[in-house]
């Protein structure tokens, strides 16, 4: 049994510095990327208050291919460097949104989201994967979630190996 019960309340450096350690134990020894990817979608949602969409989107071809994620069920696939997502794959930059509905060609999926931050999974200098969190509240994320996320994806990527 998995027995992680983090304060939501508790500072952002700390969330998500435990955040990663519980990554990092979950994957430990599993070498299949979904089910890493869906463990993580679940450890994200348990972690992170104020959330209606956490999850994977993977980069396969010359498009997104949604993977392992919670929340309502979303659009499939996104081209690249379109949407939140398709900009964060393209570029390889993180993408911290404070209002969706000012971002150029961002997707809805969920009507209730307002604010998004996407941070890609980089491996050997291909984007493989993005994490993707979306927020019922406008200008949820600062640049502390982006970090955090960012520590997430660098533990997720060890799960998608150099190939
Ligand atoms: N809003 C994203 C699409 C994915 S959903 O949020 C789950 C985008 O603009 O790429």
């Amino acid at each position: 049994m998995f027995d992680f019960a983090p304060d939501p309340a508790m500072p952002k450096p700390q969330l998500y510095a435990e955040l990663a350690a519980s990554a990092e134990a979950l994957i430990a020894g599993e070498p299949d990327a979904v089910a890493n990817m869906a463990n993580i979608a679940a450890l994200i949602w348990l972690s992170v208050p104020q959330l209606n969409w956490a999850g994977f989107y993977r980069t396969i071809e010359d498009e997104l291919v949604l993977g392992p994620f919670i929340g309502k069920p979303a659009c499939i696939r996104i081209p690249l460097g379109q949407g939140v997502c398709g900009t964060a794959a393209s570029t390889g930059q993180t993408q911290l949104v404070r209002d969706v509905h000012a971002f150029p060609g961002h997707i809805a999926c969920d009507a209730a989201s307002q604010s998004e931050l996407v941070v890609p999974i980089v491996v050997a200098g291909q984007v493989r994967a993005v994490i993707d969190l979306d927020s019922p509240e406008a200008a949820r994320f600062d640049k502390e979630d982006a970090a955090g996320i960012e520590r997430l994806a660098t533990v997720l990527a060890r799960t998608f190996g150099a190939s």
